[in-house]
């Protein structure tokens, strides 16, 4: 029984004094549980995405020992559990293709135990997503953990950031401009700790997602990985689920439209990632809001960003959290009147309760909506003949001289054809061109990778020329940047317009106006669809099959679309 009175699921399975019971209590005898956890305290599982091949999450056993000692102290039953990690740097082609896969597992994870709540630790990109998907579609008592982010990066005395550094290295190395070795000594450089990404990527984007979503304690986004208040949190929360269960508070009382709509105002706030639109989308597909595309342009449109943060900015995420992290971003957007201050948070109070007293202690990190880091930060959503169902840009990231932009298709039929030849002085392009990328959509690549910020030609690049317009299906890096719309829908794999551009084609890019243009003629268009051939499949059997087969486009959270909405947290019936 929780204290309310109320029955715990987890009861169907210890409190039985038959066979069964005997086998529930008895296989968790042997870990040394005694009779008393069996008695009607909450059950909590502790979710680890722990793995060896996800780097980001390599302190995640420890992090799940201070959620047991939490989870303890609040007189709970603690059980970890392992579901599928997601290393975003290991994984081929994308982590991407596995995070619905990974959502399933722990949907069907926590169904299928005694579990009358959950702490989700997750860290790398896809792992938040997918563990906020499978748990949203059982819809118990839950709370996000973040690993945090790794400490600065520091190279030659100077900050490096994640992936950002990456991609400009890369960039210098293939135009001579530095040596194979300091490229080598850079990589032990520039992640020098536990952690996740510590630029202002997909990861840490989603760190401030969960907090600003309501489904993490306060400080969940920033604090370092190493930092022993990641400890403190993490006990914190092990304490908070027990009596999550104990007052039924169920996880889609947090995810509210008004939670999502508070996380997309943050996102601009931060210049977080393009990647959390399809995963927010996804998310609330999951416990029954009907986000959409549309939402991301209405709220995000004349917001602006305050933090300096890479990769738009100076800063990491060590700087964030020592300027006070997301609590003083969600004090200045509420001060102006751009939150739901009344959404619910996992720690019982709301999110304008949390965050009211937070002070920011570094003005040149975090600054204010007044004299923000850049104007204009939130998502905008082009549409257009080239993207009837959307496509997106981060306008933060992007060359100001480049939002409006007429220029020429040089089209890569796919990621293969772009490796071919974008090295070849001989490619005819320029800085007006438009590059165009087809086939890295969902069901195109599969997966959709993160390949839309396309690297640039040597010879532009020796030019001194660092940025043109690039338009794919694909998604981008969060730690990427550029003037890059990506997630174009319908994607090329599924017969989308960007399917028939040709090079030579005239193309209109007018973010103010959020129109993305082909101007070709309808005629024309008609008849390059009549001689267009579908890609064949990649796959004939197994889950790459089903993916393609099921998964939406990106306007949809690319999500399986028999995975949309929850099935609740209903005991199955027995196994024997
Ligand atoms: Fe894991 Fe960047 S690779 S968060």
């Amino acid at each position: 029984m929780a204290e309310s009175g109320r029955k715990l699921r987890s009861q169907a399975w210890f409190a039985r004094q038959d066979k069964m019971g005997f086998y529930y209590r008895s296989w968790l005898k042997n870990r040394g549980f005694p009779q008393d956890q069996f008695d009607g305290r909450p059950v909590i599982g502790i979710c680890n995405t722990w793995s060896e091949l996800t780097p980001c999450n390599s302190h995640f056993r420890v992090l799940a020992e201070h959620v047991r000692y939490g989870v303890l102290d609040a007189g709970g039953f603690p059980l970890e559990f392992p579901v599928m990690s997601l290393g975003e740097t290991m994984l081929r082609p994308t982590a991407m293709l596995y995070r619905n896969l990974a959502s399933m597992d722990v949907e069907e994870s926590i169904r299928a135990n005694p579990l009358d709540g959950v702490v989700l630790l997750m860290g790398c990109d896809k792992t938040t997503p997918a563990l906020l998907m499978g748990a949203s579609s059982v819809d118990i008592p839950t709370i996000g953990v973040s690993g945090g982010p790794m400490l600065r990066g520091i190279h030659c005395g100077k900050p490096i950031g994640s992936g950002t550094n990456v991609i400009s290295m890369s960039e210098q190395l293939r135009a001579g401009q530095i040596t194979l070795e300091e490229f080598h000594e850079a990589e032990a450089d520039m992640h020098r700790s536990h952690g996740h990404c510590m630029t202002m990527g997909t990861a840490s984007t989603m760190a401030c997602m969960v907090e600003a979503l309501g489904v993490g304690m306060p400080g969940n986004a920033a604090i370092p990985a190493v930092d022993a208040r990641r400890n403190l949190l993490a006990r914190e929360a092990g304490r908070r689920i027990v009596e999550l269960v104990d007052t039924d508070t169920k996880l889609s009382q947090i995810l509210t439209r008004e939670a999502f709509e508070n996380a997309i105002r943050t996102n601009a706030a931060i210049g977080g990632s393009t990647n959390a639109v399809v995963h927010l989308i996804a998310i609330a597909r999951r416990v029954g809001v009907e986000l959409s595309l549309d939402d991301w342009d209405r709220l995000g449109r004349n917001l602006h960003c305050l933090v300096d943060l890479m990769p738009s900015g100076r800063y990491l995420m060590e700087d964030f959290f020592e300027a006070g992290g997301l609590p003083v971003v969600l004090r200045e957007l509420a001060k102006h009147g751009l939150l739901h201050e009344n959404a619910l948070t996992v720690n019982g109070r709301t999110l304008a309760e949390n965050n009211r007293d937070a002070q920011c202690w570094k003005p040149d990190v975090i600054r204010t909506l007044d004299d923000p880091f850049k104007r204009d930060s939130g998502i905008a959503v082009l549409r257009g003949n080239l993207a009837p169902d959307g496509a997106i840009i981060k306008p933060s990231a992007a060359s100001p001289h480049l939002m409006r932009h007429t220029g020429r298709a040089v089209v890569f039929e796919s990621i293969e054809d772009l490796h071919a030849r974008i090295n070849d002085d001989a490619l005819d392009i320029d800085e007006n061109s438009v590059m165009v990328l087809k086939y890295c959509g969902p069901k195109g690549y599969p997966g959709m990778a993160e390949v839309g910020n396309m690297p640039l030609p040597p010879k532009l690049l020796k030019r001194g020329i660092t940025d043109i317009v690039r338009i794919s299906d694909a998604r981008m890096s969060g730690t990427a940047y550029g003037t890059v719309v990506l997630h174009t829908a319908p994607e090329s794999a599924a017969g989308g317009p960007l399917a028939l551009v040709q090079n030579g084609d005239m193309i209109t890019l007018d973010v103010a106006e959020r129109r993305l243009e082909l101007h070709v003629d309808d005629a024309e268009l008609a008849k390059r669809r009549a001689a267009w051939t579908p890609p064949p499949e990649p796959m004939e059997r197994g889950y790459v099959k089903l993916y393609v087969d099921h998964v939406l486009q990106a306007n949809d959270g690319a999500d399986l679309d028999f995975l949309v909405g929850r099935s609740g947290a209903k005991v199955p019936r027995d196994n024997h």
